[in-house]
């Protein structure tokens, strides 16, 4: 664990942004009691949320808490689907679009929410008729069409958790996926669009699928058609569309239970395999509901962009559900920023006239590395509201972004959250908290965030600690899916009665949030979670590798890049060619996201007297601090004269 008392970071950016008045005079939190208001009464703070939701049956308790399990909303009954489809369907925003679309070479789609009720409607028939019972399991890999909101909101509304996995993850990944939560279905694509190329989605499916023996059935959406080769299995595998066309165009919404599971998600822990996190409906509604209103301030016009991946909980929330849940119009792309140019973003913007875009700081760096010129050609006037999340945003990237894209007009809102939060805790209010670049600034109403010591006492301003949590919040996780011993350890063992979020923070004299970045072995990779020991259990499956060491080291865009310190096994020779082996032997085990940057090969390991791995030294190794130039490193007797020099040093 690294102390996070020990790095001396300081506070760059001192500029404090207050909310433009023309923004905060309309914004939908614009009265600051709203704080003192959560303070007083919590749990009536979010009940009073969740009553502009539609429940079957109202709760009759709001919060039962037993450390470390929260339930929300008791006795409560509603189904998601209805709440972000049938609603506004059957209202006044029947024929506004929900989704507008933009596919990676071009071909648009415009989805009204009549037409994704009727969409979701028939695929939640698809599924029942392919077995599929309330609390089945069902496994999403698909790129990113209108068809993968539709899968999940249809898996709502029958009922069965859906595990969203990332079409950037490998085979591997994928069957351990599935495998872990038991999926009966998986609901995949021929293919998505990628940079113009084909990223062959069912080929990998297939490849998974060879030891997944809980799958039943296979819906396979056709996206890319002649070009992507595929085959499909008799018996086992259907096309979406052909399944779709017999399918009934009404599909009664199954009641749902507060705590019913939404989902299961996948992310990457310090230790071991992947934690599956589950999310419960009540109460993940409810705080994805509210914060997209709050912090988004979303109104009835507005023009939505959340960049991310479905596959990512930042999609599973701030493009599905909260915005849905919401009854806004979203727009969805398929492909890559850079394609067919620099300016793809910015020429959405311009055609769509989005007023609300929200990115991470890592596409944000990628911008500025661009140049302004991107931007500046296109007509940005439409923005109103800019937002960033995945890891912290350094100020010169804030200051980029509030200036080029923003126009000095726009607020920003740096969002801190989790996939085991479900939903935004830190965050500005935007028409409320002045902002300061860097800084996530103050919790959401309602929650109770605190920097504490290692023994769980609160910091003084301006001296770091850990984040915690001290109350519960409704889109808590609930527990790890079938690993309830892990979820307490995790998350509950350092401090009892609080969270543990892994992340180390600072707070300054006004009572300002700064993230420090994880304190865990997980690296931040372009706003993305991977642990370093998955990397190196992949390296260690590799003939040559007799040991290996992964940190994240910092890096200008990606925040943080993986670097491998690799012990070669007697016999093999540490060449440039053996490196490159190695970078795609991870990249095809655990996905091309997780590809190391660097392969640095070494005698030795440093590693403290109880044998823990020195990341620290290895860090600082790889980011020149210590030798200047990391190609000495060839030398095999440099790391061990290094732990001999840093023995005092231990982390
Ligand atoms: C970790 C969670 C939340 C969706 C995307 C990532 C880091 C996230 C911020 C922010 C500083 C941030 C934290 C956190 N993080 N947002 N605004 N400022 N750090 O979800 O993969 O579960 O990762 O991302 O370290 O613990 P995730």
């Amino acid at each position: 664990m690294t102390d996070p008392t020990a790095d001396q970071a300081l506070l760059e950016e001192k500029r404090l942004f207050p909310p433009p008045p023309e923004f905060a005079a309309q914004a939908n939190a614009r009265d600051p009691e709203i704080y003192a208001r959560a303070e007083s009464d919590f749990e009536a703070f979010w009940a009073g949320l969740a009553e502009e939701l539609e429940w079957f049956e109202k709760w009759h308790t709001t919060l039962e808490w037993t450390p470390p399990h929260a339930k929300w909303f008791l006795g409560g009954k509603l189904n998601i689907s209805v709440n972000c489809v049938d609603r506004h369907a059957k209202g006044s925003r029947k024929d506004k679009p929900a989704i507008l679309w933009e596919g990676e070479p071009g071909d648009v789609r415009t989805l009204t929410y009549e037409d994704l009720y009727r969409e979701v409607n028939r695929f939640a028939n698809v599924l029942r008729g392919l077995g599929v019972q309330k609390g089945d399991r069902v496994a999403i890999y698909m790129p990113m069409v209108p068809e993968l909101p539709i899968a999940l909101l249809a898996c709502a509304r029958v009922g069965a958790p859906h595990s969203v996995v990332f079409g950037g993850f490998s085979a591997e990944s994928l069957r351990e996926r599935i495998n872990h939560c038991g999926a009966k279905v998986l609901v995949t694509a021929d293919g998505g669009w990628r940079r113009g190329g084909v990223v062959p989605l069912k080929k990998w499916a297939d490849e998974a699928l060879e030891d997944a023996p809980t799958i039943e059935s296979v819906v396979v959406y056709e996206r890319i058609g002649e070009r992507a080769h595929i085959s499909m299995k008799e018996g086992r595998d259907y096309w979406w569309h052909e399944l779709m066309e017999k399918a009934e165009p009404e599909c009664a919404p199954e009641p749902m239970d507060s705590e019913d599971i939404l989902f299961i998600l996948y992310t990457s822990g310090s230790t071991g395999k992947p934690k599956g996190i589950q999310h419960t409906t009540g109460g993940y509604l409810t705080g994805v509901y509210a914060t997209t209103k709050y912090v988004f301030d979303l109104k009835e016009d507005d023009i939505y962009w959340c960049t991310a991946d479905i596959g990512w909980v930042t999609g599973h929330s701030y493009i599905v559900y909260g915005p849905l849940a919401n009854g806004a119009t979203c727009v969805m792309y398929e492909g890559a920023p850079d394609t067919p140019e620099r300016d793809r973003f910015w020429k959405i913007v311009e055609k769509y006239r989005v007023t609300i875009f929200y990115t991470a700081p890592t596409a944000i760096r990628t911008f500025m590395k661009w140049g302004d010129k991107f931007p500046n050609s296109c007509d940005l006037s439409s923005l109103r509201l800019l937002g960033s999340v995945g890891e912290p945003i350094n100020p010169e990237a804030w200051i980029w972004y509030s200036s080029t894209i923003g126009k000095n007009r726009c607020p920003v809102v740096d969002t801190w959250w989790q996939t085991e939060t479900g939903h935004i805790l830190i965050s500005p209010l935007p028409g409320l908290i002045a902002t300061k670049p860097g800084s996530a600034t103050k919790p959401f109403p309602g929650i109770l965030a605190d920097v504490v010591n290692d023994q769980g006492e609160s910091m003084p301003p301006g001296r770091k600690g850990y984040l915690v949590i001290r109350r519960p919040w409704p889109g808590m996780l609930r527990t790890l899916w079938m690993d309830d011993d892990r979820y307490r350890q995790v998350y509950w063992s350092r401090f009892k009665t609080m969270y543990f979020t892994g992340d180390g923070a600072v707070r300054d004299e006004d009572g300002y949030f700064w993230l420090m970045g994880r304190v865990d072995d997980v690296m931040l990779v372009a706003g993305h979670n991977i642990s370093t020991m998955e990397l190196e259990s992949a390296l260690v499956e590799h003939p040559a590798v007799a040991e290996a060491a992964v940190i994240g080291r910092k890096h200008e865009i990606k925040g943080q890049a993986p670097a491998a310190f690799v012990i070669v096994r007697e016999g093999y020779v540490p060449t440039e060619h053996l490196a490159f082996e190695l970078k795609n032997f991870v990249a095809h085990k655990l996905g091309a996201i997780c590809r190391p940057d660097d392969i640095i090969f070494t005698a030795d390991l440093p590693k403290t007297r109880s044998g823990k791995i020195m990341r620290r030294l290895l860090r600082d190794i790889a980011e020149g601090r210590v030798l200047g130039d990391t190609t000495t490193l060839a030398d095999p007797g440099v790391v061990a004269s290094l732990k001999e020099k840093y023995a005092g040093d231990e982390t």
